[in-house]
């Protein structure tokens, strides 16, 4: 709880550690009621931190204390003071030795931080800060320490006993008890330590690295888990390969584990050889798990097993330096998913992704700098900011050097700081040492948070056959800054013509055009590029493949993008120009239904539609994307007031005109894509991705129309499917549907059928969780007593009260308060049971300064209630009190 940790803790405070820890020895010895920790630390003085001998302040919380010694000597109550989280004690030379007993209780461990509990295995989960509740170390990831650790339990219960590195001895004790001991020969942080036993079994494979070694794969799962885990595998191999032909990068230990667990704060967790993941982050099997989940395990293999190198050999400094490690690291991961699957299709998710959830962020109360200055609680810092936008940052440092530079940086970077606990300033360093290349100004980005805005003007001289583009960036400001200095823009950019072709482009002062497509770098508030020789006036096609995370802006009419809808060349704007289509669409039936007229849909976005489900030729999961309008959080995202009622009546309907107007070729590309997985086994690949996603929303639009035929088909769907992509988004729309019959008969056999399996019952309660249907709060207070509902998994929490709160906008905001009373009611009993996820799952009510004066001040008095209900953990006290400043 929050009373030593509420202080806030300064990046200009660091300062380097006093003394280091050469060697970490740990016994574990795992009972059902307690375990028991010692702890050897072979230390010395840290000579870089001056003369002299000061105390030694060990981190620990939560830790009984049995026993300690420094240098064989038995400590007394005298010769040591402890707090609830810090162990003082006075070393008397330079190098020495500390030895530790303590007792902790992983069994009643439910914030599911440091050791503990999930079903009947034990396992940890230490970063950020959670390595401090298992022993009395120096918790922070600038002591890097050689670990051996010794795990003994009973071994019916615990056949499997893991850590990281190599194993290197075991044996059976008296009593049915047995004992493993590994060791890792990589220095590392405490926050990479990693423990499991269990009564596990596990999938092995192999990976030939380029130096032609032999690295044992292995993946740990529950028993009845064992066929869910080959397409992990599939994955990790794929990432291994991909990380060695992109970035140079072999793996370094003979053994990699990946252990599955269903009690997770987060979605993995990359401990040096043994990563431990989410079970929802590495089961997969078709008939359980949907093409997003499959993708989802694909990615989280990928970035945690990248993270051995961006985040293990090279790691952080301290904990404002998060996303060097994370932001470069989903920066690795979606480029590995981009060059698996469809790049395009890729980028679009990403971007709708962080434009929707990461922009609020930026502009809500607890935007933050991609490296932060200050934090209470670094697990709340662990945010689309540092993860999101931390990987555009990276991406954009990739678009200014290009690929072969940015290979030379990375290089350099890796071997420069092999081993090291390093900053995102050394990360620039190397990036600039590479290339040549100054990002002074570029590091803005990593210091000023808030999304800037980039407005944008054309003047077009036809007697000069000149273009100008003239660009003004600004900032808003964000808590603790008001003023804000330009960034440097990387804008990629076409001009096409009246017949869609590509302008060769020549700036002023060049000799000549250098292709087509370019990339102008911004770097002043207020800008101007004169494009030469530009015989008609062109259209511009700005921010192509959204080459920085920025608000753009430009005057273009409802034409002029349909034209680029079409014409294009870059996939990811054709998107865009049908997303901003859309946007200016439904906002002018919101701005008619505020007003209480008659909702009239401009049928040129009917038209623009028609003509993508008529052309067989598009990629389909882009016909998918184009479909699907932007969704009601992005439409909130967006507005100066959000006006809840509005914007779902809006898009709704939208909705329905366009199944109305659509129903025909809808109908036809339902029916052909049906037919298609009706006689294709389930494939995970992007052409298979595709074919489901455009069968899947035309038949949620299809339903609209409330037609017995496609009723039918939907239910046929439901009942036949093979795989669970096109069995839940049936299940999906009949919840949704006014079908009351075929909805309970429907939501009946799926739980029936899959009452056992933890991960497709979290898909069920999301479903209905999400439906916006009237009389949401009521079935959530409901689905709550269902059996498989528990508070203690995350899993469950983030299935129900999440998907609750994020994804059914219009019954969360209930005029009358209740949802926001719920979420408030579900913190409160969180605080106490699992700080990190009541955090997060507050993150609904930080947004009230985007609604109207009366749910504003039903929202704060919410967050009022949680602040005054006792005592509460710095994770939730550090949300609240600075979502109410
Ligand atoms: N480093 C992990 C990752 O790959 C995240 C773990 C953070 N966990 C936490 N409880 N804060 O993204
Ligand atoms: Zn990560």
């Amino acid at each position: 709880m929050r009373t030593e940790q509420s202080k806030t803790i300064y990046l200009k405070d660091y300062q380097v550690p006093d003394y280091l820890i050469d060697e970490t020895h740990l016994t574990f010895e795992l009972f059902e009621d307690h375990s028991l920790v010692h702890a050897q630390l072979v230390m010395r003085r840290n000579p870089e931190a001056g003369a002299g001998l000061p105390p030694l302040v060990l981190d620990g919380q939560q830790l009984e204390l049995l026993e300690l010694k420094l240098d064989d000597r038995e400590l007394g109550e005298g010769d040591y003071s402890l707090t609830a989280s810090h162990l003082t004690l006075q070393p008397t030379q330079e190098r020495f030795v500390v030895d530790s007993s303590v007792r902790i209780h992983p069994e009643s461990n439910t914030a599911l931080e440091g050791l503990y509990k999930s079903g009947t295995m034990f396992c940890t989960q230490c970063e950020a800060e959670g390595f401090r509740k298992i022993t009395f170390y120096l918790d922070r990831p600038d002591v890097m320490s050689k670990f051996t650790t010794t795990v003994s339990a009973e071994q019916h219960a615990y056949p499997v006993l893991l850590s990281n590195g190599n194993p290197v001895a075991s044996g059976s004790e008296e009593g049915g008890r047995h004992w493993a001991t590994w060791e890792d020969p990589f220095k590392k942080p405490a926050y990479l330590f990693a423990l499991v036993a269990g009564d596990l079994w596990c999938v092995e494979d192999s990976f030939t690295t380029m130096s032609s070694r032999e690295v044992a794969l292995r993946i740990y799962v529950e028993p009845e888990n064992i066929d869910k885990v080959q397409h992990a595998m599939d994955s990790l191999k794929r990432s291994m390969k991909w990380d060695e032909e992109v970035y140079g990068r072999e793996y370094d230990l003979d053994i990699f584990m990946i252990v599955a667990v269903n009690d997770f704060n987060m979605g993995a967790m990359e401990n040096k050889g043994l990563n431990i993941f989410n079970s929802s982050c590495v089961l997969a099997k078709a008939e359980t798990a949907t093409d997003a989940a499959h993708q989802r395990v694909e990615a989280v293999v990928a970035h945690e097993y990248f993270h051995n190198w961006s985040g293990n050999r090279v790691t952080c400094r301290d904990w404002f330096q998060l996303s060097l490690k994370e932001g470069f690291t989903v920066f690795r991961d979606s480029e590995f998913s981009a060059d698996t699957h469809s790049r395009t299709v890729k980028r679009i998710e990403d971007v709708a992704y962080l434009r929707t959830h990461q922009f609020a962020e930026d502009a809500g109360p607890m935007a933050h700098p991609v490296r932060p200055d200050a934090y209470m609680e670094i697990s709340n810092f662990y945010t689309l900011t540092i993860y999101e936008k931390g990987s555009e940052v990276l991406r954009m440092i990739h678009t200014l050097l290009g690929p072969e530079l940015f290979r030379k940086g990375s290089d350099l970077y890796f071997e420069r700081h092999d081993g090291q606990a390093v900053t995102c300033d050394d990360f620039v360093k190397a990036m600039e040492d590479a290339s040549g290349i100054d990002l002074t100004q570029f590091k803005r980005w990593y210091t000023q948070a808030g999304t800037p805005r980039l407005q944008v003007s054309e003047a077009y001289d036809a007697s000069a056959q000149t273009y100008s583009l003239t660009f003004r960036q600004s900032c808003p400001a964000t808590p603790g800054q008001s003023e804000k200095l330009p960034f440097v823009i990387p804008l990629a950019l076409g001009l096409l013509d009246a017949q869609g072709n590509e302008l060769p482009l020549r700036l002023q002062g060049e000799a000549t055009a250098s292709g087509t497509g370019r990339v102008l770098s911004i770097t002043e508030a207020e800008q101007t590029f004169t494009f030469e020789g530009i015989a008609e006036q062109p259209l511009p096609s700005l921010l192509r493949g959204f080459s920085a995370p920025v608000k753009l802006s430009f005057p273009y009419s409802r034409d002029q993008l349909m034209f680029l809808m079409q014409h294009d060349s870059d996939g990811f704007n054709r998107w865009e120009a049908g997303q901003q289509l859309s946007v200016q669409v439904l906002q002018e039936l919101i701005g008619q239904y505020q007003r209480g007229e008659e909702l009239a849909l401009d049928q040129r976005l009917v038209e623009a539609l028609r003509t993508l489900l008529l052309d067989e030729s598009l990629d389909q999961a882009m016909v998918a994307e184009m479909l699907s309008l932007p969704g009601e959080a992005y439409l909130t995202e967006i507005s100066e007031v959000a006006d809840v009622e509005a914007i779902h009546e809006a898009r709704e309907f939208a909705r329905l005109q366009l199944a109305a107007a659509l129903y025909t070729p809808l109908l036809a590309r339902y029916q052909a894509n049906r037919d298609v997985s009706r006689a294709t086994p389930y494939v995970a690949e992007a052409a298979h991705f595709a074919r489901r996603s455009l069968q899947n929303i035309a038949l949620s639009y299809l339903m609209l129309s409330q037609q017995a035929e496609v009723l039918a088909a939907c239910v046929e769907q439901f009942e036949n499917a093979d795989n669970m992509t096109e069995r839940l988004a049936a299940l999906a729309v009949l919840v949704n549907s006014p079908f009351e019959a075929e909805r309970s008969k429907a939501l009946a056999m799926f739980a029936d059928f899959f009452k056992d399996d933890a991960l497709v019952m979290d898909q069920w309660f999301s479903v209905q969780a999400g439906s916006p249907l009237p009389g949401g709060l009521e079935r959530v207070h409901a689905l709550m007593q269902h059996e498989a509902f528990t508070l203690k998994n995350p899993n469950k929490v983030r299935a129900l009260i999440g998907a609750f709160a994020n994804q059914n906008l219009i019954n969360f905001h209930q005029a009358d308060g209740s949802g926001y009373r719920f979420l408030a009611d579900q913190v409160i009993t969180l605080n106490a049971l699992n700080p990190q996820i009541a955090s997060r799952l507050l993150a609904p009510l930080t947004r009230w300064r985007k609604y109207a004066p009366a749910r504003q001040a039903q929202m704060k008095a919410e967050l009022e209630r949680i602040l005054a209900s006792g005592e509460l953990s710095s994770d939730v006290y550090e949300v609240v009190s600075k979502s109410l400043a």
